[in-house]
């Protein structure tokens, strides 16, 4: 990553404290760029209940910083939630899972009334899929999907030496021009085995924020 990539993601992740004034209870992605807002929420703790974390990862760096974390089952619906991603549509579809975290990630955008999501502007496509499609699969399971998945086009490669929160693999599909992001969420989550694809279509992002030399462009 270079200085001005990184400079980018600060920057939105600062951007995104705009959309958590007055709220109480945040979900919390994970990745390098919302490392750089949990910094930022980190001044503001006195201020919220707490958050709800998407990781493992994520869950240590709020305790180490004081921040409070809650188990989504006590908090009922979220207000706010604030994630990067790897790949951002016109249409506020996403790719996700780069950091092997997106089914937590899915579950914590599905129980929020408002996605931000926050990333430097080199993650904006026109269609989704240059990024290797991650897909979270049941380890017995690994093979049969990556078959699946040469028969949807692309070209399967186990993240060796990778196992998830949830105890499970992840395969990353090369050459995947989704161009119907909706249909495909759909058919490669009905593949017996896969807990969950990358893709972040049925539930998009609300609000894109992203990061520039220029400042920042929303969506
Ligand atoms: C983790 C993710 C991340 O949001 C995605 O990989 C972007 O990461 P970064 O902010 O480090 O570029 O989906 O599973």
């Amino acid at each position: 990553m270079t200085q001005t990539q990184d400079d980018n993601k600060r920057k939105t992740a600062e951007a995104a404290l705009e959309y958590i004034k007055g709220i109480s209870i945040i979900g919390v992605g994970t990745g390098s760029t919302v490392n750089h807002f949990i910094n930022y929420l980190a001044d503001l703790k006195s201020e919220i209940e707490g958050t709800v974390s998407s990781s493992n990862g994520t869950t240590a760096r709020l305790k180490e910083l004081g921040i409070p974390v809650l188990d989504l089952n006590a908090v009922g619906d979220i207000e706010v939630y604030v994630d990067g991603a790897d790949e951002v549509s016109p249409q506020k579809q996403l790719v996700k899972g780069g950091g092997g975290a997106l089914t937590r990630e899915k579950i914590i955008a599905a129980a929020s009334k408002q996605f931000v999501c926050i990333a430097d502007e080199s993650k904006a496509v026109d269609v989704l899929g240059a990024f290797p499609l991650p897909i979270e699969v049941i380890p017995m399971a690994r093979s049969y999907v990556a078959r699946e998945m040469v028969k949807l086009g692309g070209q399967p490669e186990w993240r060796e030496n990778f196992i998830t929160d949830n105890g499970n693999q992840i395969i990353d599909v090369h050459n995947m021009e989704i161009m119907e992001p909706i249909a495909m969420e759909k058919t490669i989550n009905d593949i017996p085995g896969v807990v969950t694809v990358g893709i972040f279509a049925l539930r998009p992002a609300d609000v894109i924020l992203l990061g520039s030399p220029d400042g920042i462009i929303t969506r």
